[in-house]
Formats: structure tokens, sequence, C-alpha cells
């Protein structure tokens, strides 16, 4: 246990913004009573269905209800089963689309996947009008982000246990040192239920989507692995919060993606993170969010915060019921709406 003392030297510089009041939440004692408030709201909503699909997803308690904030200056707060982790699904493809921009440039990136929502499901067998998967955060896109990192990042080591090593390193340094693992009977899961996401990679192959060199059966495992990593909210809190922060993560300072990389990842996320509810999701919250099966989602507030959301039960589109009610009460209380 560090003593008083210790504690104010190992974070003098946040002790002297606070006392400086420069912290982007100041009063964070009636923050926390105001955003503990939302969470016992959305706990009473019960609808809404884990999903099933893939097998090992539906074993997990429906009850489960997460919330955790790590602010761009450093300060956290959890709520709920916040040391539960769980898959981090699509909720990577946002991650995974900026480690392809910092290293090959958008310009590059483009040219194998669009910027437009598709109005379609996330697992929807279809393409743009240029034969190019609609954005890089569903399912045919961040394929297609996998096949880029998988075949053209030559300091990836272009080997899948190098390729996987390094992108679980940058997750690990978005998340600020906490932990993040890896679930592997959900990575078997995911290989056994694959039909859909075979499909779609015929088709993506049917169409030249791929970089020549890249390898269906390789690229597919990845994006498997990528889905199968295992986060808590915590962890998506400090990941988000590192996209708030313009690619620095608060707790370590460390500068992780390029500034230009977060940007392009943020407007991505603001049109096309939740699925055919994005529209409605930027009309009412304002925020660039990304979510996922498993009803884990992250919100990044710029210059402010990043938040990770997770309750299992889903709606028809596929987003976490009490999540997106969170959201929605959040831009309520606080002026988080970017417009
Ligand atoms: O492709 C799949 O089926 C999952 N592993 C990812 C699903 C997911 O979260 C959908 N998101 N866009």
């Amino acid at each position: 246990m560090e003593t008083f003392r210790e504690f104010i030297k190992s974070n003098e510089e946040l002790v002297c913004r606070a006392f400086g009041e420069e912290l982007v939440v100041s009063n964070w004692t009636e923050f926390r009573k105001q955003v503990e408030q939302i969470y016992e709201l959305c706990k009473k909503n019960e609808q809404g269905q884990v999903a099933t699909y893939i097998p090992q997803l539906g074993q997990v308690d429906p009850s489960n209800w997460s919330v955790s904030i790590c602010t761009v200056d450093g300060q956290q707060l959890n709520l709920g089963n916040y040391q539960e982790y769980f898959t981090i699904q699509s909720v990577s493809k946002p991650f995974v689309y900026a480690i392809a921009l910092d290293h090959l440039g958008q310009d590059t990136v483009h040219k194998y996947v669009g910027k437009e929502p598709s109005g379609k499901m996330f697992n929807e067998l279809i393409l743009n009008h240029e034969n190019k998967p609609h954005n890089p955060m569903i399912n045919s896109g961040a394929i297609v982000t996998c096949s880029l990192i998988h075949s053209m990042i030559d300091s990836f080591g272009n080997k899948p246990s190098l390729v996987f090593e390094r992108t679980k390193e940058y997750f690990e340094k978005l998340a600020g040192g906490l932990h993040v693992g890896f679930n592997t009977s959900v990575y078997i899961s995911e290989q056994e239920t694959a039909d859909r996401n075979y499909a779609i990679s015929f088709y993506l192959k049917e169409h030249k989507c791929f970089p020549s060199n890249s390898k269906l059966s390789e690229t597919l495992k990845f994006y498997f692995r990528c889905c199968s990593l295992n986060v808590s909210t915590s962890v998506l809190a400090a990941m988000g919060s590192s996209l708030a922060n313009y690619g620095i993560n608060p707790l370590t300072s460390e500068k992780i993606y390029k500034t230009s990389s977060v940007k392009n990842t943020l407007s991505l996320m603001y049109s096309c993170g939740m699925y055919d509810y994005s529209g409605q999701f930027a009309f009412e919250v304002g925020l660039p969010g990304k979510s996922g099966v498993s009803g884990a989602m992250v919100i990044a507030i710029p210059d402010v915060m990043g938040i990770g959301l997770w309750s299992p039960r889903l709606g028809k589109l596929g987003n976490s019921k009490r999540s997106i009610q969170f959201c929605r009460e959040l831009v309520k209380t606080f002026p988080f709406h970017q417009y």
C-alpha cells in the first residue's frame, strides 16, 4: 500500500492539474454520481437476446453489465462487472483499421476498402460500386484490412504468429498496460461456425479485393484471432481514451497511433460503427463508437474520455441494448453530443 506522500509523488502532474482545476472533469464526485445513476437506470433494462450464432458467446451470463471511463488526463471510473473479461469481437475492427493506416497510409488502405456505410447487416455479402467492401467496420471490410496487415506490413514479420503478436502488442499499448487476453474457446467456436465469413472471403477473392500475395485462410484466422482477444470494460475505456487523446494513451503517455490514423478511424466509427444503426446513433448520440456481438462497445469523446461498455443482450441490429441506452442517457445529462 503506497503512502499518501508516495501517491502525490507518483501522480504529481494529475494532482497539480486537479488543484488548478484543469482536469477535463473537474467535479469528479458529482460526475461519478450522475454516471452511477445512469448505470442503475440501464441495469433495469432486460430487453434483447444474447448472440448464439457463435455457441461460446451464448454461454455468457446475460445479466452482466459494466461501464468504465478513462479520461484523457487519466481519471478512471469503473462500475458493475468491470473485472469480467469477454471477447472484443467487432470492437477490434477500428483498432485493426488504425494499425493498417499507421503502417500503410490512407491512400493504400482505401485502394482496398471504402468509406461509406453499407446500410446492410455487418455480415452481408455485398460490395460497393467500385467492388470494394463499403467500410472497415463491417466483416467484409475488416477481413480486407486484416489481409493488408497480414500481407503488406513487412515489419510485422509476415508470419501468422508474428503478425498476431505485433497486433496484440498494439492492443496492450492501447490498454495502457492493462491485461489483454485471448479466448481460445471462442476462437475455436468462431472457426467452427464461420460459413458466412468464408463465403464473404471467397466473394472478396472472386472480385480481387485482396492484395495479390494474401492468403485467404491465414487472413481469416487472423480476423478470428482479433475477434477473440479478451478484454474488460476497463481495457476498452483505456483503448477508447487512446483514440480520444489523438493516439496517446493517457495512462502511459505513450504515442501509439499517428494523429492522422486516429482522425480517420474516429470519422468512420462515427459514420459506420454501429452496424445498420449508425445513422441513428450519430443523430441521437453524436459520438464515434463501435459495437460487437459480445455486447461490447467502445466510445471515444475527443479531448475528453474513452468509455467501455458491456452488456451481452443485443437488439435486432446487433448492438447491446443497455449500452445504447446508456449512451443516449449520457448525452442527455452531459453536453457530449458533438453538435
Ligand atoms: O465475424 C464474426 O462473426 C464475429 N467474430 C465478429 C462479429 C461482430 O462483432 C460483428 N460486427 N460487426
